[in-house]
């Protein structure tokens, strides 16, 4: 099962799913590429040491969305990368048709908190500031609703009275690094249906 990153920033998942499968734990599953919005962003760099390429795809003037020509240059991307699966780990822009429409139950996402709570941008502070006592983070199919799609696995992280956001932040991120191979592996394994 070839699959496809796409990232807009530091790309931790996508060295944990990378290093996931360097040591052989991601079963069938083989990262193709890296794709990202951002020209500099660090997760463009980081498949050079394993082969697998980071391409910068111009994704248009908007800031939280594709326009239709990034869209159809994301579309023509991971086509040519012949990716099963493509992988969104911190891509900070909402899909929606064509884009969708094209990878049909081929998308999945990764978000930093216990969907269906906490949807959107910074889920990490959005449940530290409400006070619940347990987070986690989602591993979900992408719909058109907004981290709204068919929920595949989950990770949960109690939150101690002591922790600061800080010590949050770093223990969702570790549960991801987990998470997120776990799941790619298990779709490899399992088929995509
Ligand atoms: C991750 O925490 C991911 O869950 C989050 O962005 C971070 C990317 O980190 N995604 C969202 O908030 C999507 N709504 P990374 O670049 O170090 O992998």
């Amino acid at each position: 099962m070839r699959f496809v990153i796409l990232g807009s920033g530091t790309g931790s998942n996508a060295e944990a799913l990378l290093k996931a499968w360097d040591e052989g734990k991601l079963g069938k599953a083989e990262p193709v590429a890296i794709l990202s919005d951002k020209p500099e962003a660090r997760i463009l760099q980081l498949g050079k040491p394993f082969g697998v390429p980071g391409i910068h795809v111009e994704p248009g003037p908007f800031r939280t969305k594709l326009s239709p020509e990034g869209e159809q240059a994301y579309i023509e991307a991971i086509r040519a990368t012949k990716a099963d699966l493509v992988v969104l780990a911190g891509f900070m822009r909402v899909l929606k048709e064509p884009f969708l429409e094209a990878f049909p139950n081929r998308i999945i996402n990764l978000h930093p908190s216990l969907l269906p709570s906490f949807k959107g941008l910074d889920g990490i502070r959005q449940a530290y500031e409400y006070g619940v006592k347990v987070t986690g983070c989602t591993v979900h199919f992408v719909s058109g609703e907004l981290d709204g799609g068919r929920i595949i696995d989950q990770k949960v992280v109690p939150i101690e009275r002591t922790d600061s956001l800080e010590d949050l932040e770093l223990k969702v991120h570790a549960a991801e690094h987990e998470l997120l191979p776990q799941v790619v592996r298990a779709l490899a394994e399992g088929g995509l249906e």
